[in-house]
């Protein structure tokens, strides 16, 4: 049985919407002091208003693209408001589908911002040995199944992903003899808001029945996040986990 208290406190980032929502409510839900970041306010009251200890889930609005040069000053700031950190769930990303033909630099870019350059950086903050509980520490990053399928139309998406996965593994060395773990979880079709959107609807078609259990559910994913999360894995790090219904 999981379960932590509430001195164990965990940011997750992109709270305010499917994975994140779902690992936001799991850990609080379990007994863990949660700091919600994301930029829909709105979003993350409604989150907010779901869990089951309201009083130990905390919520900052943030857009993590703003100032990636100053994620680590924020993340310091954000232990000084609520204490040492025992870990992060990094949920938050974006995802498009575009041919190279179609593709604009200025896309890339963001997409590098989002899902790339601001989890590195604010990571940076975290591992600062002064903003963590140090041995115990987990992090854990939604990474992406298309990190490795590189298929086509996922340029952007796919490179960022595969960035993210090698950055993490990279810092997964470097903490790991002060007793800090940091994995990356890599999950296939999920329905959240980003896959069920009515945007997404003509990429969906075809595709759940693919998968032998249809499309995977946020708990599939916020579960696992949070199994990551616990000391039951204290002796897992530096490893990248496919959420996919076997179908790679
Ligand atoms: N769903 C899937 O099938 C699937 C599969 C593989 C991997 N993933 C990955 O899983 C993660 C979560 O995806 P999801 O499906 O749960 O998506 P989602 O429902 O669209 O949630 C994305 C979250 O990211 C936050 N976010 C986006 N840009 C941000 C920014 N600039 N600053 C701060 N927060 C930002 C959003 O919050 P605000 O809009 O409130 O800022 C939202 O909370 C993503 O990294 C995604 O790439 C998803």
């Amino acid at each position: 049985m999981i379960s932590f208290n509430k001195e164990q406190i965990y940011i997750v980032t992109g709270a305010s919407s499917g994975i994140g929502e779902g690992t936001a409510l799991l850990l609080n839900e379990l007994g863990a002091t949660v700091v919600g970041i994301a930029r829909n306010e709105e979003r993350l009251k409604a989150m907010r208003a779901k869990s089951k200890y309201p009083e130990n889930m905390h919520l900052e609005i943030k857009d993590l693209t703003d100032d990636i040069e100053g994620l680590p000053k924020y993340v310091k700031e954000l232990k000084n408001k609520y204490g040492k950190f025992s870990g992060m769930a990094y949920c938050a990303g974006i995802s498009d589908v575009k041919p190279l033909q179609l593709l604009e630099y200025t896309e890339v870019d963001y997409m590098f911002k989002v899902n790339c350059f601001a989890p590195v950086f604010f990571c940076k903050g975290l591992l600062d040995r002064r903003n963590n509980i140090g041995k115990g520490t987990s992090v854990v990053a939604i990474s992406s199944i298309v990190s490795k399928l590189n298929d086509k139309g996922m340029l952007a998406y796919s490179s960022t992903k595969a960035a993210l996965t090698a950055a993490y593994r990279c810092m997964a060395a470097e903490v790991a003899q002060s007793g800090i773990r940091i994995n990356t979880v890599s999950p296939s079709d999920i329905k959240t808001p980003m896959t069920m959107c009515f945007e997404a609807q003509s990429l969906r078609e075809g595709r759940e029945e693919k998968y032998p259990l249809g499309f995977g559910e946020i708990d599939d994913v916020a579960n696992f996040a949070v199994f990551l999360l616990s000391d039951k894995t204290k002796w897992i790090t530096r490893q990248d986990y496919i959420i996919d219904c076997g179908l790679v």
